[in-house]
């Protein structure tokens, strides 16, 4: 799929199945690798990231087996400690391997990330973690990393910043290190606390997830577990996002609303009517939404993971509003896509200003990154005439297939292979 199709002004109705969490389903696949035995997930998304992680895990020795949603990692015959450079490049949250891979092998090899489209993403905090449990990292030329620890040991680590990665990639190598590790300024996502409960399911001692101060007992030896990867919460809250643009009603199946934050609440207060059930969350939206302005946050703050798809809702709100982007500095790419679709946005700094208007206009357009190519769909449902997004498989990173699933909802949508 490189080109979606939309034909917009279709009211949405209908219920969908919300896929497994991307950002759950990757940390969970690297703690894989601390047991010498088997790990088995379910509800893993059929995405590119998982894939691209698969590929990683299959380089370096693991037997990984894909079937449905049903991934089986066999870690016993770990072979290799150096994650090669593409892989790096294709997925920068590679670098949760690091923890893992010392703990388990005494050494690794990896790259620096690099910059990308949505900000600098610098890994300070990683190596900060790391080398506090006792890694030797040594930053060699050619962007290279090069980590060893004999015997990673439990240590206090304050985090200045909640990041989501170093808290995970910390965690990974602190559950069999020697000793107990507390990790103050903790990221509190849903996605820590999923791969905390499947660690615990593994024999590690973990307390504290969900919370700023995560506390680990290192344990000598995990064993064989199987679990559950949860709803992608980013991805709800996308389909969310969509019946606030084009208006009708969803539910969406999979999902625990409550992982949400606050996304519900403030879509109740733009005029949606919420229903949260035990199995999902429901959401009906009748004319233009109210404008609001917000920032985004570390979790429970509104996720800068959903700041582009609420920059399309904005677009077609019935009165002004700003979202200032306080986690990732280059996060606007999706805003001059939308001005093609005749959005009224101005970016300054860290800030977009967006002045609603009603419907928008169906527009040639490039998918900048993989929320902001969701965001795209997002605002062609409220665009009169038809909407084509290239360059959508960046949208594959994280969506198993948002062509199916809005035209579950009653979208005019369709994917074009060739371009
Ligand atoms: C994860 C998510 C991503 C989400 C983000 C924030 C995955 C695979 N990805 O990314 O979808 O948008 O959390 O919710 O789970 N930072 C540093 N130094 C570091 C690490 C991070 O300065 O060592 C900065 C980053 O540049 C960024 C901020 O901290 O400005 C947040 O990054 P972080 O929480 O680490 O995000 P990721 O784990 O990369």
């Amino acid at each position: 799929m490189s080109t979606i199709q939309i034909e917009g002004l279709r009211p949405l109705r209908g219920e969908i199945a919300v896929q497994g969490s991307k950002n759950a389903a990757l940390p969970m696949m690297a703690a894989a690798i601390l047991h010498k035995g088997v790990t088995v997930l379910e509800h893993v998304p059929r995405i590119r990231d998982v894939f691209c992680m698969i590929d990683i895990l299959k380089t370096m020795g693991c037997r990984c087996e894909f079937e449905g949603h049903r991934l089986t990692i066999g870690a016993q015959t770990l072979s290799r400690i150096a994650i090669p450079r593409s892989y790096v490049t294709a997925m920068r949250s590679s670098i949760v391997l690091l923890g893992p891979f010392l703990s388990r092998c005494g050494e690794a090899a990896t790259y620096y990330p690099g910059g990308c489209s949505i900000g600098s993403r610098p890994i300070d905090l990683h190596l900060y973690g790391l080398r506090k449990l006792g890694t030797e990292i040594e930053e060699r030329g050619d962007d290279k990393i090069a980590a060893r620890a004999e015997r990673l040991k439990g240590c206090e680590i304050v985090f200045p910043y909640p990041s989501v990665g170093a808290t995970e990639n910390v965690l990974l190598a602190a559950v069999r290190a020697e000793g107990t590790t507390v990790i103050r300024g903790a990221a509190r996502e849903p996605e820590i606390e999923s791969l905390c409960r499947m660690l615990n399911g593994m024999g590690a001692r973990i307390r504290g997830q969900g919370t700023g101060t995560i506390t680990v007992e290192g344990v000598d030896a995990l064993h064989d577990s199987e679990f559950r990867v949860p709803g992608d919460r980013i991805v709800a809250g996308t389909y969310l996002a969509a019946v606030m643009a084009a208006g009708g009603r969803a539910f969406l199946r999979g999902i625990e609303a409550d992982q949400l934050a606050g996304v519900p609440e403030l879509f109740a207060g733009m005029g949606a009517r919420i229903r949260r059930e035990e199995d999902g969350i429901g959401i009906s939206m009748e004319g233009r939404p109210a404008a609001v302005s917000l920032e985004t946050r570390p979790y429970p703050g509104f996720p800068t993971d959903l700041q582009s798809p609420m920059l399309s809702v904005l677009a077609v709100s019935s009165g002004s509003g700003q979202i200032r982007e306080t986690v990732f500095e280059g996060r606007f790419a999706a805003a001059e896509e939308l001005k093609k679709m005749g959005a009224q946005i101005e970016i300054d700094g860290r800030t977009a200003a967006v002045r609603g208007r009603y419907p928008l206009e169906g527009a040639e357009v490039d998918a900048p990154d993989l929320r902001g190519g969701a965001a795209l769909a997002v605002a062609a449902l409220a665009a009169a005439g038809e909407t084509r997004i290239r360059e959508c498989s960046h949208i594959l990173r994280g969506y198993e297939d948002i062509c199916r699933d809005l035209r579950l909802l009653g979208a005019g949508i369709r994917s074009n292979t060739s371009g």
